[in-house]
């Protein structure tokens, strides 16, 4: 069982804990669906971009469009087709054309390019769109524009490209076929940026194909255009990665191209999922990522970019009230347990300290003190618990009060008829009362006699027993000398000792005068002596009276070579009725009440009484009494 205090502290502990444990789990829960909504409001907030993205690109394709169809380009292209198709034979010259192309160095710009970069439509180009600076952006949103005839070859452009025949790659057939073709975000190494490819059909004023125009969107500026209209907080901070790690775009600054696929979130990007978020624990700062691939989108939906939202933990307002509201949690509850395990130890101290009395008081009881009292501060079951015990006090006090009455009534009324036996006997003794007796009659009143004798003492023994219980012994002091009470105390012993054959003898250094009652002193020596005679062995038996002053008292011993007493029996003796074994008794005899009466007496003249007694060896007992008034 544990301890009422460890017990009430535990519980304020326990308490206080689970109070602590579900706060900060609903703080946290609320933290995370905080963290819940913030990511959705960041998914949203890709997909407006990319909507927004998808619609700048929507509106340059438009301008493609529309420039296609102007009378410089239809003019052009209209004039190349026609040159081309008055040609010999076509695709040798054209061969050879891109042979010459490609035979010389990537920086080379050949008079036949120049040819192409520096006509009429090239410049137009370069004026309309590479050049073009949008005020907004500072960007023009194109990085290079060329057109090819419907033989696939180039006519203008407004750099060098790599080819000169562009029928053979793919996305020329599919603007030829289709329209339009929209490819991948392309690194364009002349430009040194991200680029969108866009092919558009050019069909003349019938709806023919005649020619494809081809750009190259720069993703930086659109996405720029694209940001005038989107709105978001300054602390958030959004990038563009593509599929492979590229980062091609960021609201802060950022290196372009950057590969960051090796950073630890980039997995959970490319778990292929359509978004997600998750909780950054960077070395500084803690980040809620949200990633995104923004879907439906028909314009761009090739490109496979994914949207990274990111937000400092710390700058989305509510968030950080969590957090702070997590941490004044934190303090306030380690605050509260410290409180509650001081009220604990205060609590289970006035606690336990209140049983301590009860504990207290239930032992005086049992030590028949029972007029103890104990003031508990307690008025509830503690209290009653108290005043029930006191009241129990009380009541035993009157029945042991009833019990001695009666006790010591008895025995008075017990000693009554033994008077009259006494003198019947000691009559019959005398032969000039009742005339002589024979042997067997002498015998038998002699037995009478002794019993009567033995009686008397016993219920002698009860009432001073009593009216010592009771604090009614009277003592009659008076001036004697000890050297006689111990010489008339063998003198009283020694034909019992002698028939026993073992030796008493009195001790003393010097006469000792003592103002005290002869009569009870002599009582507790005759006890002591009897008791001594009663366990010593037959025959080596040795019992001796010791007295010697010391300072204002006469220190007494009563010393024996007998049995001894057991230790744990020794402090039980003083009190009534224990005989320290009982196997024995019968033989020694007696009620246990002699050492009680002479405690009692040694006390009542102001002395004290105590033994010293070894297992085999002997026992001697001592007892003090003050030399009195009269020295
Ligand atoms: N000198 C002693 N040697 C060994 N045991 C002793 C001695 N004195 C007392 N005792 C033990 O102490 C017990 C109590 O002694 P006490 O004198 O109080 O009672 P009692 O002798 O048994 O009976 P009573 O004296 O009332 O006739 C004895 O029964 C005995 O067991
Ligand atoms: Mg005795």
């Amino acid at each position: 069982m544990l301890r009422i205090r460890t017990a009430v502290i535990l519980v304020f502990l326990l308490t206080t804990g689970l109070f602590m444990v579900m706060a900060i789990y609903s703080v946290t829960a609320g933290q995370d669906s905080i963290q819940q909504s913030v990511g959705q409001s960041s998914q949203l907030l890709a997909q407006d971009m990319a909507k927004f993205i998808e619609f700048v690109v929507s509106i340059k394709i438009d301008d493609l469009f529309d420039y296609s169809k102007t009378d410089i380009v239809q003019n052009a292209v209209l004039k190349s087709n026609q040159e081309f198709s008055e040609l010999e034979d076509m695709q040798d010259y054209i061969t050879q054309q891109e042979d010459d192309w490609k035979s010389v160095s990537e920086e080379t710009i050949t008079p036949f390019m120049q040819s192409l970069i520096s006509n009429e439509l090239s410049e137009d180009i370069r004026n309309n769109f590479v050049e073009k600076i949008n005020p907004k952006t500072g960007h023009s949103g194109f990085s290079e524009l060329f057109l090819t005839n419907e033989y696939g070859v180039i006519i203008s452009q407004s750099g060098k490209t790599t080819d000169y025949r562009q029928d053979d790659e793919d996305w020329w057939q599919k603007a030829k076929v289709d329209g339009i073709s929209i490819g991948k975000t392309e690194y364009d190494e002349s430009a040194k940026a991200d680029v969108i490819p866009i092919g558009i059909k050019i069909t003349d004023e019938n709806g023919d194909f005649v020619g494809v125009l081809k750009a190259a969107l720069s993703v930086r500026s659109i996405i720029r255009e694209a940001e005038i209209f989107t709105q978001y907080d300054v602390t958030t901070q959004v990038n563009i990665v593509t599929e492979e790690g590229r980062l091609i775009y960021s609201t802060t600054p950022f290196r372009f191209n950057e590969n960051i696929s090796d950073q630890p979130f980039f997995d959970k990007l490319q778990s292929g999922q359509q978004g997600g978020f998750f909780v950054d624990e960077g070395e500084f700062k803690k980040e809620l990522v949200t990633y995104s691939r923004p879907s439906n989108l028909q314009v761009i939906g090739e490109q496979d970019w994914i949207f990274v939202i990111k937000h400092q933990i710390g700058d989305v307002g509510i968030m950080s009230e969590m957090l702070t509201l997590r941490d004044n949690l934190i303090l306030v509850s380690t605050v509260i347990i410290g409180i509650a395990v001081v009220l604990g130890i205060l609590f289970s101290r006035s606690f336990s300290n209140q049983f301590k009395k009860i504990t207290y008081l239930a032992k005086e009881i049992g030590k028949e003190h029972f007029d103890v009292k104990i003031n508990l501060e307690d008025k509830g079951e503690l209290g009653h618990l108290a005043k029930n015990m006191h009241d129990m006090g009380t009541s035993l006090k009157n029945a042991k009060k009833s019990k001695d009455e009666f006790v010591a009534m008895i025995s008075h009324e017990l000693k009554t008829p033994l008077t009259p036996i006494k003198i019947y006997t000691s009559a019959l003794k005398n032969p000039k009362v009742y005339g002589e007796l024979n042997q067997k009659q002498t015998e038998a009143v002699q037995g009478i006699n002794f019993n009567a004798q033995r009686l008397e003492k016993l219920i002698e023994d009860l009432l001073d027993a009593q009216r010592l219980e009771m604090g009614r012994m009277m003592f009659k002091k008076d001036k004697f000398s000890v050297n006689e009470i111990l010489d008339e105390s063998v003198k009283s012993y020694q034909i019992i000792c002698e028939e026993k054959n073992i030796e008493i003898t009195s001790k003393m250094n010097e006469e000792i005068f003592i103002y005290s009652d002869k009569k009870r002193i002599q009582q507790v020596l005759d006890n002591l002596c009897r008791n001594s005679i009663d366990f010593v062995p037959k025959n080596t038996g040795i019992i001796t009276i010791f007295a010697e002053r010391k300072n204002d008292d006469v220190i007494f011993s009563v010393k024996d070579n007998g049995r001894g007493i057991l230790k744990q029996a020794q402090e039980k003796l003083f009190t009534r009725f224990y005989q320290a074994d009982t196997s024995l008794t019968r033989r020694h005899g007696g009620t246990g009440l002699g050492l009680a009466i002479c405690k009692g007496i040694v006390e009542g003249l102001g002395g004290k009484i105590w033994l010293e007694s070894t297992v085999g060896k002997g026992t001697n007992v001592y007892f003090t009494i003050p030399v009195g008034k009269s020295q």
